[in-house]
């Protein structure tokens, strides 16, 4: 696909991973849409030339709305990038139940929020690309992990759904695994970067570049480590 004047929409694009991917995307011509929540996020994005909407992905009444937003003002859409995510980390015995359900909500229903409103669409067009961005934590898990890693691992298992009944639509569904990125997610907030680990430009590469490829073909799932972190 060629990115130039195709509508993106990216949730949680108004930071981090999505918003670099963003900036990429706008850099190369398309119409991009982040999402997010935060007003001073959300304002920055607006700053800097993005058409920055409030939506919480968890919330099924604010995804509609701001599918409403879209059709009204562009029409249509070519790529949805379920970015919008966060982790909560503690040992099974310290496990808040309330902890697994806020992590679903966003991660897994409000990945399917998103995707379900953009296949309505793609059905009716005949094309599109979703770009799920999970994490090495869907393909294993650690200490600590069981909620975050359970709802990547959720996202992987929608992800094969999605693909196998989107396809024939035209329908791209593309999982991106990244390893940890210097961004401030979680309860992270960082004020140095290490150089030799993963930084969201290095996410937003491996994204573009599969959305880039042509339709002919498509990458099904794409992980990326950090070649020596130090
Ligand atoms: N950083 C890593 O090490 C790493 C590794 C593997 C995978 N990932 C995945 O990459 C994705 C992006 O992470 P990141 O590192 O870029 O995190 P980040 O810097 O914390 O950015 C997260 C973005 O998601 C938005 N967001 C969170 N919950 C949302 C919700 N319910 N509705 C709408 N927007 C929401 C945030 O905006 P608001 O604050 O306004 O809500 C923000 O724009 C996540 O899915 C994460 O699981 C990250």
């Amino acid at each position: 696909m060629d990115v130039k004047d195709k509508i993106i929409v990216v949730t949680g694009g108004t930071a981090g991973i999505g918003y670099t991917t963003a900036l990429k995307l706008k850099e190369k011509g398309a119409k991009v849409i982040v999402t997010g929540r935060d007003e001073n996020k959300l304002t920055h994005a607006k700053e800097k030339g993005f058409d920055a909407q409030k939506c919480d992905v968890s919330s099924e009444e604010e995804v509609l709305a701001f599918y409403d937003y879209l059709k009204s003002e562009y029409g249509y859409l070519d790529v949805l990038i379920n970015n919008a995510g966060f982790g909560k980390f503690s040992m099974l015995t310290d496990l808040k139940a309330e902890d697994l359900e806020s992590i679903f909500a966003t991660n897994v229903k409000g990945a399917m929020l998103m995707a379900r409103e953009a296949a309505k669409i793609f059905k009716e067009k005949d094309y599109g690309a979703i770009v799920n961005i999970s994490s090495t934590a869907g393909l294993k898990g650690f200490p600590g992990g069981s909620a975050y890693v359970a709802s990547k691992w959720a996202l992987k298992g929608m992800t094969e759904c999605w693909r196998a009944e989107l396809r024939k639509y035209n329908v791209r569904v593309i999982l991106i695994n990244p390893s940890e990125v210097q961004t401030d997610f979680g309860e992270k907030v960082r004020d140095t970067i290490n150089p030799t680990k993963l930084m969201a430009e290095d996410i937003a590469f491996a994204t573009v570049g599969a959305l880039e490829m042509n339709d002919r073909g498509f990458i099904t799932e794409l992980t990326v480590f950090a070649t020596n972190p130090k």
